[in-house]
């Protein structure tokens, strides 16, 4: 039997999850959206490429939930993306609200799945998520680690002309400008990039990582990034569904581990079956213990605007 999976909001990122898990070909997916018919087109334009990618996973659209019951895995993309000169933050109260009704539909009907957070601003999300679900904190993860870490990897890369798979990196904390590239535990092919490169060109891809998704958004004017955060997404709903126990920077709700407690903050994660299974509690030095708690310190910010929001009935 193959696993399910569901997708909630059929835009850019969610619909390319979508097509990307479709064509792995052992998840069959659910695509929702408010957009009335949105999901159904989009969905069946998908499943009639799978004569085509090989694949016999059924994809569906759907407005409603009741098509989600009994999912695995459910990846909640649903909200209003960034624009030109918006911030991460400008999108919160309206994402919160968006993804506090999506998670209440979502445990309705799939009450033993795992959910993976994806709107922005993603920690708050996540937060926001993990609170509303009343699930165990390992079956609540986001994604946005994974992408960092991505753009990072695709940089160096770049700059010393070699192999992105011979790349290896981390990026913790918040999904914002304050991220937190870890330098010293970036390799390639096992080398510290400290013997590859100059500390300035480390910095410069620091900085391009953290800025990396107003790149894309100053680039293409309308909408945000969508191919890269739904490789992104692939890659953690695969961990899960075929319990691969790979070590991934996921957003997870923190419980003392770095110093942080009861705030989802970005952190080296083991992904499996189980969902976030754990969390791998790395050495800092106290320069990057600095960075990741002033990272960590602006999610409670938005945590704190939320609820005072909430609290003023938003
Ligand atoms: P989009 O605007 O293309 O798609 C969003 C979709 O959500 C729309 O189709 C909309 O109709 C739908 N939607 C809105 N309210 C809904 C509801 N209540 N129920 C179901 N669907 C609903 O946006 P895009 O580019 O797909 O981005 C989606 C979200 O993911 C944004 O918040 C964006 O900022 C975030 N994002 C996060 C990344 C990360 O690394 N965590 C990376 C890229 C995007
Ligand atoms: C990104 O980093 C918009 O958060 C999204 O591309």
């Amino acid at each position: 039997m193959r696993s399910k999976v569901t997708v909630v909001g059929a835009g850019n990122v969610g619909a390319t999850a979508v097509q990307r898990i479709h064509q792995l070909g052992y998840a069959d997916t659910v695509l929702v959206d408010v957009v009335e018919d949105l999901p159904q087109g989009k969905a069946l334009d998908m499943l009639e490429s799978g004569p085509v990618i090989g694949s016999d996973a059924n994809v569906i659209g759907s407005n409603d939930y009741e098509a989600t019951a009994g999912s695995d895995v459910v990846v909640i993309t649903a909200g209003i993306a960034r624009r030109p000169g918006m911030s991460r933050d400008d999108l919160l109260i309206t994402n919160m609200n968006i993804t506090t009704a999506v998670t209440q539909q979502v445990v309705k009907y799939s009450p033993d799945c795992i959910i993976l957070a994806v709107t922005n601003p993603l920690d708050a999300m996540c937060q926001n998520i993990f609170e509303a679900s009343g699930f165990p904190r390992s079956r609540v993860l986001g994604m946005a680690g994974v992408l960092d870490t991505a753009r990072f990897r695709t940089f160096i890369a770049q700059e010393l002309d070699v192999s992105v798979e011979d790349v290896q990196a981390y990026v913790l904390g918040g999904h914002g400008d304050d991220m937190v590239p870890l330098v010293r535990y970036t390799t390639v092919g096992g080398i510290p990039i400290s013997e590859m490169m100059s500390a300035e060109t480390v910095e410069a891809l620091v900085q391009r990582t953290r800025q990396g998704g107003g790149e894309i958004v100053a680039l293409l004017k309308a909408g945000s990034a969508y191919y890269a955060p739904s490789a992104s997404i692939t890659q953690m709903v695969e961990a899960i569904l075929l319990d691969k126990k790979r070590i991934l920077p996921g957003c997870a709700y923190l419980e003392g581990e770095f110093g942080i407690n009861g705030l989802c903050v970005g952190v080296p994660v083991k992904v499996g079956a189980g969902g976030m299974e754990q969390v791998i509690e790395i050495k800092l030095t106290n320069e990057e213990q600095a960075a990741l708690n002033a990272s960590a310190a602006s999610v409670q910010e938005l945590v704190d605007v939320m609820r005072r929001a909430r609290a003023d009935g938003a």
